[in-house]
């Protein structure tokens, strides 16, 4: 595939016809993508991208992956829909792959991240509830630059201000700590918290690891209280992080874990993976989702969950993570505008640098015209998620684009 039609440099055209017609809750108006091939778009300005966003941390295995495909097409011949009041085979398949490869006993699943931590939090509440343990308010801890989605429990939950607080009052008891933080638990970590919602690591608050030390100590504490902890990995999880759960880096077990995201192979799938405990507090119309688990999204599913534990995926995951993050660190320290590379696997990020002479946005646009797809995160960061099977070529060209684009706007605003 050639790398670019266009010069790079070139600023790409923008997509104009949605402007009137789209509810105006994204940025308009945007590059319009009209096919993709592993780790390549091609824009409908005939321009071709190197893509390290992924759908936002979606395409697992690339755009347009051939054995999600056929995995679908063939599903989709067969039975695509039969609702939860039947059951079906590629679902019932991947609830016990899921459960096999994580030791998750029991699955739900839904469409998206946000409805799976939804589920997640009514789920721990009924568990909350069936040892008699519920106090009035029930509490719920989440963290500062936490992102869970944007429907009223999960939103409830997100740290965001500017997301959050133009739709308040929202689900009442939630509370927020620090992220990474121990010490500051004991304030806020109390027999009033019914559950504490985390991400293993923070996506879209600018991949941001948490420590094993932290995890530990929410863990302790959470089964010291009688607590629920939930690991949301909608982002991190399905080997983004170079383990299938992120969790597993440091060995920290949840009650419940919402996946997403990658899981679906570009499809909208989503799973709440959760133990026997907390299913014992389920029951029957407690909880639906009339597309959940559909054939021919949980046959995506079970073939993105048999790639990803092929032997030597995810060591090749962590390799690639390391090679990414090393270049990126190495781009950071030749560039006065650039501070901390960070990440983990394939979630990685580069803060700004105080006083650098241009934004994010900013960034991503210069990136984006020299042929490079990013996306923001953090409060000063821009974050780096590329399919999963980018290969070492493709991590150094990406290196070299955002170090012309970093180059470029520092030239600008000399
Ligand atoms: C960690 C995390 N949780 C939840 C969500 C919400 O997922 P969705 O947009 O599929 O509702 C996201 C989305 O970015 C996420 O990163």
């Amino acid at each position: 595939m050639p790398e670019t039609l266009a010069a790079p440099g070139a600023p790409p055209a923008m997509a104009q016809d949605e402007v009137g017609l789209l509810a105006p809750v994204y940025p308009l108006p945007r590059l319009a993508l009209v096919s993709g091939r592993g780790t390549w778009v091609c824009g409908a300005d005939g321009r071709r991208y190197l893509d390290f966003v992924s759908g936002i941390a979606v395409n697992a295995l690339g755009h347009a992956p051939a054995g999600v495909a056929r995995a679908v097409a063939r599903q989709m011949r067969t039975l695509v829909h039969c609702s939860n009041l039947y059951a079906n085979a590629p679902g019932a398949m991947l609830a016990s792959a899921l459960a096999g490869a994580t030791g998750y006993e029991r699955v739900f699943f839904c469409n998206s991240g946000t409805e799976g931590v939804e589920a997640a939090l009514k789920f721990a509440r009924a568990w909350a509830r069936s040892r008699g343990r519920a106090t009035a308010g029930g509490a719920v801890l989440a963290f500062r630059g936490g992102f869970h989605g944007r429907t009223a429990f999960s939103l409830s939950a997100t740290w965001k201000p500017a997301y959050r607080e133009p739709f308040e009052p929202l689900v009442p008891g939630v509370r927020f700590a620090e992220f990474n933080r121990v010490e500051a638990l004991d304030a806020v970590l109390d027999a009033e918290v019914e559950t504490v919602l985390v991400e293993p690591v923070q996506g879209e608050g600018g991949a941001i690891p948490a420590t094993r030390e932290f995890l530990e100590a929410l863990r302790a504490r959470c089964t010291a209280l009688g607590a629920a902890l939930v690991f949301d990995e909608v982002q991190c999880g399905m080997g983004r992080c170079g383990r299938l759960l992120a969790s597993e880096h440091h060995g920290v077990r949840a009650d419940l874990v919402v996946l997403s995201k990658a899981l679906g192979g570009g499809l909208p799938l989503g799973a709440v993976l959760m133990s026997g405990e907390v299913a014992g507090a389920l029951a029957p119309g407690m909880h639906g989702c009339t597309f959940g688990g559909g054939p021919a999204v949980t046959a995506a599913g079970a073939h993105v969950l048999d790639r990803v534990r092929r032997p030597g995926f995810l060591a090749r995951v962590r390799r690639q993570g390391r090679a990414l993050l090393g270049g990126l660190a190495a781009v950071a320290a030749r560039h006065p505008s650039l501070g901390e590379a960070r990440g983990l696997g394939l979630l990685c990020a580069v803060d700004l640098a105080a006083g650098a002479p241009f934004d994010p946005p900013g960034l991503v646009a210069a990136a984006r015209d020299e042929g490079l797809l990013l996306v923001c995160g953090g409060e000063r960061a821009v974050r780096f998620l590329p399919p999963l099977t980018v290969s070492s070529q493709e991590i150094a060209l990406a290196l070299e684009r955002f170090e012309a684009a970093v180059t470029r706007l520092e030239k600008k605003g000399d």
